[in-house]
């Protein structure tokens, strides 16, 4: 690992967590002086916002509901949303929902009002500045998005994801209410799950990883390797549900600063052209990217094995091993989608999704080892 000298952390301003503190937020944004709310949402958690716009009358704010989309937000979601913040003057917003919501909401606060267009602002740090005050609340535990500075919207024309990176995107309230995510379904927590073990595993072996960012990722893994199959299997049980929104809440801490790899990388033609969801891609490939990179790193991965429970033998490519192992058994206890085929992707597509991946260069660069395009193909093979 070469590891940064410096850690540029943008943080969420304040981190409520706890059963029903949800309530807390209309008065957060009461104090922060709003009149008129826009709350970003979709349609299948619309209730879940209901109750928020009640309290929010209470204190004397208009809220406004938009309905996004169920599943990965498009650009048009995006001018959409921003077009009914402007016309309602909207002067707070919302996101609640699971990753999807949150990055409509965070884009919303920086372009509403703005001269500047999704184009102009998509990579690193292309972001003058945000003109709206955010509050973020998941319902899912997995993307951390409620405290990351990303935000990843589909370019539906251009058939790929496209990722924003700013500072101007950390929220300044996130609220994590296990009560909110007891209703997601199995196979939404344990692929939200993954994602969030993808974000700490990422960080940890990742070449630009950081001493202070290394801790958080260590302590996700471990509430995750403790707590995901409880989680699908007790849905109700809040100490489990907690325990997994505060690693997913880590897991996203670890991205502003360090971010992702391969696996993320990889991931992107599934979700752009095969509309695979973010977490199920990760899932697919996270045990045959991490067998690419495990001999490059071997003492980084065997931590994180043991970090997720497995003994260590002080054979480090052993222990390497066995932590891959350990996940994939995860990966089946909780019912995942294990091959590309379960998915619907065939060998004749592999090379195109092998092309379009080695372009994100932005995650590939953070990678332990490089990856060609005839790497990311033996890898997608190796998936189906
Ligand atoms: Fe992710």
């Amino acid at each position: 690992m070469t590891g940064r000298s410096r850690l540029d952390l943008y943080q969420v301003r304040c981190v409520r967590i706890g059963t029903g503190i949800i309530a807390q937020c209309a008065q957060d944004c009461a104090d922060s002086g709003a009149s008129r709310v826009l709350v970003v949402t979709s349609a299948p958690i619309a209730g879940l916002a209901d109750g928020l716009c009640e309290a929010l009358r209470g204190l004397s704010i208009e809220p406004h509901i938009w309905l996004g989309p169920d599943g990965e937000p498009t650009r048009k979601d995006v001018s959409d949303a921003i077009a009914t913040a402007v016309t309602i003057s909207a002067d707070f917003v919302i996101g609640i929902g699971g990753g999807s919501a949150l990055d409509v909401a965070k884009l919303v606060t920086a372009l509403a009002g703005s001269p500047q267009t999704f184009d102009e602002v998509v990579g690193i740090d292309q972001l003058a500045g945000r003109r709206l005050p955010l509050a973020c609340i998941p319902t899912t535990a997995g993307t951390g998005s409620e405290v990351t500075p990303i935000s990843v919207i589909e370019d539906e024309e251009a058939q790929l994801k496209k990722g924003v990176v700013s500072r101007h995107l950390v929220p300044d309230f996130a609220y994590l209410d296990a009560s909110l995510t007891v209703s997601k379904p199995r196979k939404v927590t344990a692929s939200t799950g993954i994602d969030a073990l993808t974000h700490c595993i990422e960080a940890y072996a990742n070449k630009y990883s950081h001493p202070v960012v290394d801790n958080w990722a260590l302590e996700g893994i471990r509430l995750i390797a403790a707590n995901l199959e409880k989680a699908c299997n007790e849905p109700g049980n809040l100490a489990a549900r907690e325990a997994m929104l505060l690693a997913s809440h880590l897991g996203g801490m670890c991205l502003g600063p360090v971010n992702t790899a391969a696996v993320h990388a990889l991931a992107y033609p599934l979700g752009g052209e095969f509309h695979v969801p973010h977490g199920v891609a990760n899932s697919l490939l996270l045990p045959h990217v991490l067998r690419f990179n495990a001999e490059t790193v071997p003492q980084r991965y065997a931590t994180i094995a043991h970090a997720l429970g497995c003994p260590a033998t002080g054979d480090d490519q052993a222990d390497a091993q066995a932590g891959i192992a350990e996940i994939e058994r995860m990966s089946a206890a909780v019912g995942i989608d294990r091959r590309l085929s379960d998915v619907g992707i065939s060998s004749n597509a592999l090379p195109g999704m092998a092309a379009a991946a080695i372009t994100v260069q932005r995650l590939l660069k953070n990678n332990p080892r490089e990856v060609t395009e005839q790497d990311a193909l033996r890898i997608y093979e190796a998936a189906l």
